[in-house]
């Protein structure tokens, strides 16, 4: 979300006359575009912010601007803390963004966090800064209130708002016309998307009918809100992936009470099966957080125990980080010992690698079609793309091109990437 907030604060500054830097000596602003969502994240932001000071002394024109989340949630207490940062601006007030670089300009400092109930940046065309020329990101709506009792977000982003489809499906097409071949549709929530009689298995029906050549992919769900009328829509259509993020949290009802997550684990557990039922070779990918107040040994063996049943291709695992202003940091002590989350954050990601590596051995000998992306990081002579279920393939590069899809053979592989060759399809 936050890399494609980057590319509406781009394009917004790109109309106002900014162009980027191509150093930190030729640089007049360091924007720092940051997440709030758990303590170490903000922690990252505050030592990268420190290291500038170096910078500073070098290029005395250099301004620090600390964007998104932090921004929101700290406001001019973060100008206060870190003496080097000249302003902050929340997630809704990047237009405001070339006025107050002015001001800053003439030596002030600026604080804008307002939030609001309708800001979509809809007429706004994301510069693709750092694209791939291939692959891109398409906001289709901000903002949760989903109140998570451990989640800071509803305070940082605000009211859910949803983007007029007309706009996401002009940016979509334009982006297939220049030669794309995936776009990612995001929100916090996106299964509560709605725009007038627009939900969003309507929107994805018509933004995978613009070509078959265009991948459309999604993040991230709400299980409360996954509903079958998706579902139907992803399964009739090819160029939908075949992969579902559905964050879990936890695997014990009990504690997804205390979340205020809305759904039970045998709600989640049919929400799976419909998954497999409608697409059986859909991956299944999840987030799950580990030491939430309260959580018994008990809470934590059925979340092993819903890892065990579901077996997930991926799994974003987190230590429970208290957040203030939350219902969770106002009302529930935070009574798990930190290397009591530790501990068991790493069962659950001893468990997760096993079940993935599992997983991958049985792609052994599939076909898959893959959309190449680019050189492999380990050597220039191969190339990796990802399947339909978002899975990342390395391969010999022969005379595969990035862009195109090509047909892959699996013939090996890690917990993390599958390995194999191209298949040639004139033999
Ligand atoms: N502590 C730990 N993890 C959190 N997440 C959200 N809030 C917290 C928190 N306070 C995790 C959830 C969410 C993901 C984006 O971040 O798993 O799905
Ligand atoms: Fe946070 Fe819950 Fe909203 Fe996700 S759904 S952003 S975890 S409040």
């Amino acid at each position: 979300m936050n890399f494609a907030d980057s590319e509406v604060v781009g394009s917004i500054l790109q109309g106002a006359g900014h162009e980027v830097a191509e150093s930190l000596e030729d640089a007049d602003f360091v924007l720092i575009n940051t997440c709030a969502i758990r303590d170490n994240a903000e922690q990252r932001v505050r030592h990268r912010v420190r290291e500038l000071r170096a910078a500073q002394g070098h290029n005395k024109s250099l301004r620090i601007g600390i964007l998104g989340c932090m921004a929101e949630r700290l406001q001019s207490r973060l100008m206060a803390e870190e003496d080097n940062v000249s302003f902050v601006c929340g997630p809704d007030a990047y237009r405001r963004l070339p006025q107050l670089l002015a001001q800053v300009r003439e030596g002030q400092r600026g604080t804008e966090v307002e939030l609001s109930t309708t800001e979509t940046y809809a007429d706004i065309e994301p510069v693709r800064l750092a694209s791939n020329g291939i692959s891109a990101y398409i906001s289709i709506m901000r903002g949760c209130q989903n109140y998570c009792s451990y989640c800071v977000v509803p305070y940082t982003r605000g009211r859910e708002r949803s983007r007029d489809p007309q706009t996401i499906l002009t940016e979509a097409k334009g982006l297939c016309e220049k030669g794309y071949r995936e776009v990612t549709l995001l929100g916090q929530n996106v299964n509560s998307y709605r725009y007038e009689a627009v939900g969003f298995p309507e929107l994805m029906d018509m933004v995978a009918a613009i070509s078959p050549l265009l991948r459309v992919r999604f993040a991230t769900s709400h299980p409360k809100d996954l509903s079958d009328e998706l579902l139907e829509v992803m399964a009739s259509h090819e160029n939908i992936c075949r992969c579902i993020h559905l964050p879990v949290q936890s695997g014990s009802n009990r504690m997804l009470k205390a979340m205020n997550r809305k759904y039970t684990v045998e709600w989640y557990l049919d929400r799976v099966e419909s998954i497999r039922h409608h697409m059986p070779d859909c991956s299944i990918t999840t987030d799950v957080i580990a030491g939430f107040c309260g959580e018994t040994p008990e809470d934590h063996a059925a979340t092993l125990e819903l890892f065990r049943r579901v077996r997930y291709d991926y799994a974003y695992m987190f230590k429970y980080s208290q957040r203030e202003g939350t219902y969770a940091a106002k009302h529930m002590p935070d009574d798990i010992a930190d290397d009591e989350k530790t501990r068991r954050l790493n069962e659950i990601i001893a468990l997760q690698g096993q079940i993935a590596l599992e997983n991958n051995r049985k792609e052994v000998g599939r076909e898959y079609e893959v959309l190449v992306e680019g050189e492999s990081h380990r050597s220039k002579e191969q190339l990796f793309g990802r399947n339909s279920q978002n899975k990342v393939l390395v391969f010999d590069r022969k005379d595969a091109v990035p862009g195109t899809y090509r047909k892959v053979r699996v013939t090996d592989c890690t917990a993390a990437t599958l390995i194999g060759e191209l298949v040639n399809e004139n033999q």
